[in-house]
């Protein structure tokens, strides 16, 4: 198998995405085995199994920057695994399960997830927290900063959106890390939604019509702010992170990766540049995506594919018949 740079512009002309949701499906159908078990390691490891297989047959030459961690703590879709059946150099963004524990409990919104980019156009984040901001398309530029007072943010939210600040709804992670953010948000007089776990979700929903959600602000995890930024380039909206370090250890981890300014603030075109792919499927029902629903011997499932040259999202429905799948399902 030899890599070769893809030619500008191939992976948008390569029709990829259709395998990548065959990718988000088998790891979605395979997670959906453990929803409401009680055992998020069992999902998160039946996800990243399928959704591993499932690269065997994508003609590209995969390389993962965002995945399961690295080598020694992961024994597949670690940090620098090579994926796929051979084609393109591409880097590869994936998160199997995002939402483990939610599967575990049947919560909502639990997803697979996958984003592909040209070699070199992933920000190379670290498993430490990202502070992040992230609001929709259709919004004047430079419109939220993560330097910003919280309520200055909504307020400016509030005049481009012509609505008063009580009339928004700010999507924040049920965390008591975000005690003050969450007070701050209510001084402001905006509503709040506050989600227990599934931070892509919260950031895509930003940009998706039918949510109710108008801005995501808080801290999650930085590889989750990668994938949502893939997305968000995608669908369009406006994202902020920054790299939260909580010790020596991760602070001298990112400078390995290339991090030496631990204040820098990341544009959306710095998390995720050049011509990006998303896919998702739900495993569990969401303001986005519908769950994972099985029968007998086969299952339905609801997936969206997008790609940010030509701004095109898809949303793919799928019956299964595990009778006659190539891979036996969970
Ligand atoms: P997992 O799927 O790995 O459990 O992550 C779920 C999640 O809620 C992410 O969406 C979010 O970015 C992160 O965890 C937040 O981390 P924490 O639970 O430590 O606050």
């Amino acid at each position: 198998m030899v890599a070769r740079p893809p030619k500008p512009g191939e992976i948008t002309d390569r029709n990829l995405a259709l395998d990548l949701v065959r990718v988000t499906e088998a790891a979605a159908i395979s997670a959906s085995h453990w929803i409401g078990m009680g055992r998020k390691n069992e999902a998160d490891g039946a996800a990243v199994d399928a959704m591993r297989r499932a690269f065997d047959v994508v003609d590209i030459e995969g390389t993962v920057v965002i995945g399961e961690g690295e080598m020694d703590e992961a024994p597949m879709l670690y940090i620098g695994e090579k994926v796929g059946a051979g084609g393109p150099a591409m880097d590869i963004a994936v998160d199997p399960l995002e939402g483990t524990t939610l599967t575990a409990k049947g919560g909502p919104a639990a997803l697979a997830v996958v984003a592909v980019a040209e070699q070199g156009n992933f920000l190379h984040a670290p498993d430490i927290y990202m502070d992040k901001i992230a609001v929709g398309g259709g919004l004047p530029d430079h419109l939220i900063s993560l330097d910003a007072p919280v309520k200055e943010n909504l307020h400016n939210l509030a005049r481009a959106k012509k609505c008063d600040v009580s009339d928004l709804v700010a999507c924040i992670l049920d965390r008591d890390r975000h005690a003050e953010l969450i007070a701050k948000t209510r001084e402001a007089g905006a509503r709040i939604m506050l989600i227990s776990d599934g931070d892509v979700t919260g950031v895509v929903a930003t940009a998706t019509p039918d949510s109710e959600i108008d801005i995501y602000m808080g801290w999650g995890g930085a590889p989750e702010g990668v994938l949502a930024a893939a997305a968000l380039r995608c669908i369009g909206g406006q994202m902020q992170g920054r790299l939260i370090y909580e010790n020596d250890q991760q602070i001298s981890r990112a400078r390995e990766m290339g991090h030496n300014d631990p204040h820098k603030v990341f544009t959306l075109e710095e998390m995720a540049k050049g011509d990006v792919m998303f896919a998702a499927t739900g495993v569990t029902t969401g303001p986005m995506l519908r769950g994972v629903k099985r029968f007998g011997n086969g299952a339905t499932t609801h997936s969206m594919v997008m790609r940010s040259k030509s701004g095109t999202v898809r949303f793919v429905e799928a019956t299964h018949n595990f009778k006659t799948k190539t891979w036996t399902p969970h």
